[in-house]
């Protein structure tokens, strides 16, 4: 019989739920951290895991499949190099609290029908920023691991051209500031974030050895001033959360901020001006509905707009390291040979 392409990519995207689903019930059911001190047959890991037998195998038998796991010819089953690497808590590379938020995620994206109907987010964002601690937790310390692995890369991209303040709005766990603070010499940073999420920058920056150098100031950024003379504000995976209106009110404070020769840096995914690529940012954006009220992914020529209406009249582009994201540099008047790698206003 002949190969149905069509049927193949419907059924692929409509099956695509159910391999997320297995790497998030091995991840919750602890099924790495368990094999991670060696390999062992579907008994042992069922016992190690408070698991029945017969699920255990079911769901070790689907992370082989998925080249998660491998299994021996004596039936042992071993992590494979990413799963010992990248979903191990202990290890230093683990991304499981960032997959512990996309498996959370999957509620808010189960009710992505009714949010294209109501145009409202299904999940309130208070839950994720404080309210229910060990989320937030797991959100602000999810996304230091996967954005720590960019960030060094994302400082390195752009020249320091003689900054030595900075304020990072929004900035979580600290993860752009302690890069900043490790790439470019003599620079310090204030984190301003919400109250319940401090305690989490000031965990990572200590981890850093970063803590004379960074910051941490309780402040909400649709009121707050950012403070004054400042080199560069950093607005690092914020201005999705937000509205225009929104985000407009928040890059004039981060104006009223600048130095002279002051950079706000705008970070973040960014739609090309088609709206359908890349695919992440296309997604994204439906992500920022169920997930942020009024949020949502902008186009470069958007923000951009934004930014000059906050009285920023240059803004550069930078390619940023991850794909599909870029840096938006903006800054009053222009400057020349602003940054190592950039493609233009
Ligand atoms: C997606 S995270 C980005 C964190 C960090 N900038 C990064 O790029 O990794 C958004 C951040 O905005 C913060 N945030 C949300 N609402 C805020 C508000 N009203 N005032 C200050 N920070 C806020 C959140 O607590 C969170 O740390």
């Amino acid at each position: 019989m002949a190969l149905d392409l069509g049927m193949a990519q419907i059924s692929q995207l409509a099956f695509g739920y159910w391999q997320a689903q297995t790497l998030f019930a091995a991840v919750r059911t602890g099924v790495f951290d368990t094999l991670a001190k060696g390999p062992l047959t579907v008994d042992k890991a069922a016992a190690a895991c408070g698991l029945p037998e017969d699920s255990t195998l079911r769901l070790l038998d689907a992370c082989v499949a998925l080249r998660l796991l491998t299994r021996s010819v004596d039936g042992e089953y071993a992590n494979g190099p990413h799963a010992q690497r990248l979903l191990v808590e202990e290890s230093a590379e683990t991304v499981t609290r960032w997959v512990k938020v996309m498996a959370r995620w999957y509620d808010p994206w189960g009710g992505i029908t009714q949010a294209l109907r109501d145009g409202e987010a299904v999940e309130e964002r208070r839950l994720r920023l404080g309210d229910d601690e060990e989320y937030a937790a797991d959100f602000i310390l999810g996304m230091h691991e996967y954005n720590s692995r960019s960030a060094g890369a994302l400082a390195q991209a752009l020249s320091q051209q003689g900054a030595a303040k900075m304020v990072d709005v929004g900035g979580g766990a600290g993860t752009y500031s302690i890069a900043f603070c490790e790439q470019w010499q003599g620079l310090s940073s204030e984190v301003i974030d919400l109250p319940a999420v401090l305690p989490l920058t000031l965990s990572t920056v200590a981890r850093a050895g970063l803590d004379n150098q960074i910051q941490v100031r309780a402040g909400d950024y649709y009121t707050d001033r950012f403070g004054s003379d400042v080199d560069v504000v950093l607005l690092s995976n914020v201005l999705h959360q937000e509205s225009p209106q929104a985000a407009l009110g928040i890059l004039r404070r981060a104006r009223a901020a600048l130095s002279e020769s002051g950079r706000v840096l705008v970070h973040g995914h960014f739609l090309e001006e088609t709206r359908t690529a890349p695919l992440f940012t296309t997604l994204h954006n439906l992500s920022a509905l169920t997930l942020w009220n009024g949020g949502r992914s902008y186009t470069v020529g958007e923000m951009t707009d934004l930014m000059r209406q906050a009285g920023l009249g240059h803004v550069e582009v930078v390619q940023a390291p991850e794909v599909s994201a870029k840096l938006l540099v903006g800054t009053v008047k222009a400057h020349h040979g602003a940054d190592r790698s950039h493609e233009g206003a």
